[in-house]
């Protein structure tokens, strides 16, 4: 039983929510929440540096925190309070196809002041989130993203619960977001649209207050558009208990550093063996850096209980479908090409064969999936329901990428430099040069995306999709 929950979206409860607090509140089926993603401004720095104008659910960075419980039906009308047409991807939900929100795949956006319901039971709990899915390079760099927690009907047994939700944002001098590299050239053809100040739940720092002894579960997210983190809680030893929303046997992660690409996600179990009064910092490792995002503060009461929890946490698997018939399984390669450094010579485009340098001056397309850039009429391939698939994903790029994948979560079977990993995960990171092969069971029917989840790649170029019938 959780005792005690408390979250760390604080102007949450003012806002009137009633999505969260001390009971668990059930969602009613009859009455939707209203999600409306609008212009609003947020303290990302530290005051007195002015107020940022972001765009958030509700008005908020990050969005409001959704909770429902495993296979309750949640209901949450977009209301489009932006200039612009959008929709909400329900990140790592195995949803129905006509909810997974998806732009022109899946529905038609929103258009400003138009609402879409999304109406669907999460059948996986864990930890997931929710965006834009068109002109999502520049949606959520605007700050459109929110978690969405999937409670276990029987939660394992920790004192608090606190959703760590990263970013990255690329602010101007005077504290603006800087909109008019939106879609550069350069990001989209080297890592992505790297930022220049990191928050930790929509603020420069966030602390999380224990007392000693307790047990913590975190859930933590990057929702940077590109940037890849490794995240660190100084002194304590954290232990993993699912990824991208599938619990996994709990492992301690090397060098106790959590290593998030864009998208993913992690639950932790982090018990607080630092003494009364103490505090430790919190800290995203970038390539070059170490940035301090916030602290575990000490409480200096007294325990919350006697005699710590020390009984390790193994999550409930999830009703996923995880037996892969590897022998019969059907194959598809995906190569990827472009970017900078990267061999590119041709690519097609909306069934256009282009050299590179038109394709990225007309159509600012600089990577491809076997030899197609961006989006096509026909899916990457078409799969029977109920077959198991392997793709076979190349990266022959000078890059890293998030590979996702839509509707369903994947395993890898094969790598080129390791032994793969058991782990089953919705994005999937690879380096430069690397081949690995996931598999999974084509079970979902319907339409679903697989791209690079960086997100100046999936705009230049790095998008497919698949189908299942
Ligand atoms: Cu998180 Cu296709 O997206
Ligand atoms: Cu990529």
């Amino acid at each position: 039983m959780i005792t005690r929950r408390e979250f760390q979206f604080g102007s949450l409860s003012a806002a009137g929510v009633a999505l969260l607090g001390t009971a668990p509140q059930r969602v009613q089926a009859s009455t939707a929440h209203i999600v409306s993603p609008k212009p609003a401004t947020a303290q990302l720095l530290d005051a007195p540096e002015p107020v940022t104008n972001i765009w958030g659910y509700r008005g908020l960075v990050p969005g409001p925190l959704l909770e429902v419980t495993q296979g309750q039906q949640l209901s949450v009308d977009l209301v489009n309070g932006l200039p612009q047409p959008t929709t909400i991807h329900w990140h790592g939900i195995r949803i129905d196809n006509a909810m997974d929100g998806v732009a022109y795949l899946t529905q038609q956006p929103a258009i400003p002041e138009e609402t879409f319901a999304y109406r669907f039971a999460p059948p996986d709990a864990g930890t997931y989130w929710y965006h834009p899915h068109n002109r999502t390079w520049e949606q959520m760099a605007r700050g459109l993203y929110g978690m969405l927690i999937v409670r276990e009907p029987q939660p394992p047994a920790v004192d608090r619960d606190v959703p760590l939700v990263f970013d990255d944002w690329r602010l101007g001098n005077d504290g603006q977001i800087d909109t008019r590299s939106f879609g550069a050239i350069h990001d989209k053809a080297h890592g992505g649209r790297m930022g220049n100040v990191l928050t930790l739940n929509g603020k420069p720092s966030d602390d999380i207050e224990v007392l000693a002894g307790d047990r913590v579960r975190l859930r933590l997210l990057n929702a940077a558009n590109a940037r890849i983190m490794g995240l660190q809680f100084v002194g304590h030893a954290p232990v993993v208990i699912a990824l991208d929303g599938q619990p996994v046997a709990p492992f301690a992660p090397d060098g106790n550093v959590i290593l998030l690409a864009p998208s993913q996600r992690a639950d932790v179990i982090l018990d607080m063996t630092a003494a009364t009064g103490t505090s430790s910092k919190i800290l995203a490792l970038t390539q070059r850096e170490k940035i301090h995002l916030g602290n575990i503060v000490y409480n200096s009461q007294k325990r919350r209980r006697a005699k710590p929890l020390t009984d390790a946490v193994v999550l409930p698997p999830n009703p996923m479908p995880t037996e892969l018939d590897l022998k019969n399984a059907i194959t598809t390669d995906l190569v990827m090409t472009g970017g900078a450094m990267g061999a590119f010579p041709m690519a097609r485009y909306q069934g256009k064969d282009y050299a590179v340098r038109d394709l990225v001056r007309e159509h600012g397309k600089v990577w491809a999936f076997n030899g197609e850039a961006g989006m096509t009429e026909e899916p990457l391939a078409k799969y029977q329901r109920g077959q198991t698939v392997k793709i076979r994903m190349i990266n022959q790029t000078a890059w890293p990428h998030a590979m996702h994948f839509h509707g369903h979560h994947v395993r890898e079977v094969a790598h080129s430099k390791r032994a793969p990993l058991p782990h089953w995960r919705d994005t999937v990171l690879m380096l430069p040069r690397e081949e690995i092969t996931i598999a999974f069971v084509a079970h979902n029917p319907g339409k679903w995306m697989c791209h690079c989840h960086m997100l100046e790649h999936q705009a230049g170029g790095m998008a497919t999709w698949f189908e299942v019938s």
